[in-house]
């Protein structure tokens, strides 16, 4: 099994995605700061496990704590959460866990510090487990859709490395290998930074499930030859009318899985569907620093005054997606409707 982050009696030990696959090196620390810079520089990454992070991130800050001053506890333990809400602004996952943890904050009587520390490690290791639950639920409504045997095409990682269980599009198409409903997963690179290179190619060898690698710009190629029967892939965040934010190159899938009349489905727990995003244009898009783009792995590429665009995410618009596959069942255009009848955003307005 393959564990990116672990609690262990008052520290936090992390998998370092960057240096991955060739070297699996892990880091412990008990510095809420720490595990903050390791989100910003994808050493920790994946829209639920960024959240998961946060939320050790707040415990280990609460373990910090010696102070019994109501005032001085709330004080230092909201500046945490200001440092880690900073680090990336696209997976609401992030604010959504931070939020989680600010209720224990505040729900919190100044009674003992120990309490309160207990209290923040029990969320954390909550949301820690519901996810991996979710990602459960998620394989068994998706692979329902699927047909059967399928040959399917996925983008970035959304596997272990990216939740706190075997993933949700990761999921389901390692949930249809188990059934014998695979054929083939296809894998697109994901420029600049190669998740899928990288992380879901390791993840699915490790899971012997037959994959082949393709460059991004391959896909509406294979999609041409008939060689895709669905493309699947993870988000960052859900709006409210099904417009998706995932990994930049998302959308030129979605768009060439349309023109092709292949399904394309997103796969995510509820804790990405972010109630107070209408639509796509509420969804903050992270941009990246140039050298993602005129480096590999440290190696320059390209002329370094070149100018440089470099969005980590995109918006796919609700129209190209088949459907939205969530743990708490499948929904599909118009999709405020069916998320409501999956009482998404409904009752849970303040959670997300
Ligand atoms: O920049 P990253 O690697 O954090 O981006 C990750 C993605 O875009 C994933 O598809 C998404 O977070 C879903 S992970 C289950």
């Amino acid at each position: 099994v393959i564990v990116p982050l672990e609690w262990r009696n008052g520290s936090l030990r992390f998998l370092d995605q960057t240096k991955l696959p060739f070297e699996e090196l892990y880091i412990e620390t008990d510095e809420a700061g720490v595990v903050a810079e390791a989100i910003k520089r994808l050493a920790i990454r994946g829209a639920p496990l960024i959240g998961i992070a946060a939320a050790y991130a707040v415990a280990l800050a609460g373990c910090a704590l010696q102070e019994d001053d109501l005032g001085i506890v709330r004080e230092r333990l909201s500046r945490t959460v200001d440092l880690l809400a900073s680090t990336r602004p696209t997976a609401v996952n992030l604010f959504w866990a931070l939020k989680r943890q600010q209720r224990v904050c505040s729900e919190w009587q100044g009674n003992s510090i120990d309490d309160l520390r207990e209290r923040l490690i029990g969320e954390a290791r909550a949301i820690h487990r519901e996810d991996a639950e979710m990602c459960e639920a998620i394989s068994s409504f998706g692979v329902k859709l699927l047909p059967s045997p399928a040959s399917l095409l996925t983008h970035c990682n959304t596997g272990s490395l990216a939740t706190g269980g075997r993933g949700t599009a990761a999921g389901i198409i390692t949930k249809a290998w188990e059934l014998g409903r695979l054929t083939h997963v296809y894998i697109d690179e994901t420029r600049p930074l190669l998740q899928g290179a990288r992380l879901t190619a390791w993840e699915m060898k490790k899971r012997n499930i037959p994959a082949t690698l393709i460059v991004d710009s391959t896909a509406a190629f294979l999609m041409q030859q008939r060689k895709i029967d669905a493309v699947i892939v993870g988000a960052d965040r859900i709006a409210m009318n099904g417009d998706v934010a995932n990994k930049i190159g998302t959308y030129a899938l979605a768009v060439s899985a349309h023109y092709h009349g292949i399904p394309f489905y997103v796969a995510a727990p509820v804790s990405t569907i972010d109630a107070r995003a209408e639509s796509g244009r509420a969804i903050p898009i992270e941009e990246r620093s140039r050298t993602e783009v005129t480096e590999v792995q440290d190696r320059k590429i390209a002329m370094p005054e070149i100018g440089v665009y470099s969005p980590a995410f995109d918006v796919t618009p609700n129209q190209l997606i088949s459907a939205v596959i969530t743990d708490r069942g499948v929904a599909r255009s118009p999709f405020s409707e069916s998320f409501q009848r999956l009482h998404i955003g409904v009752t849970r307005v303040d959670e997300n």
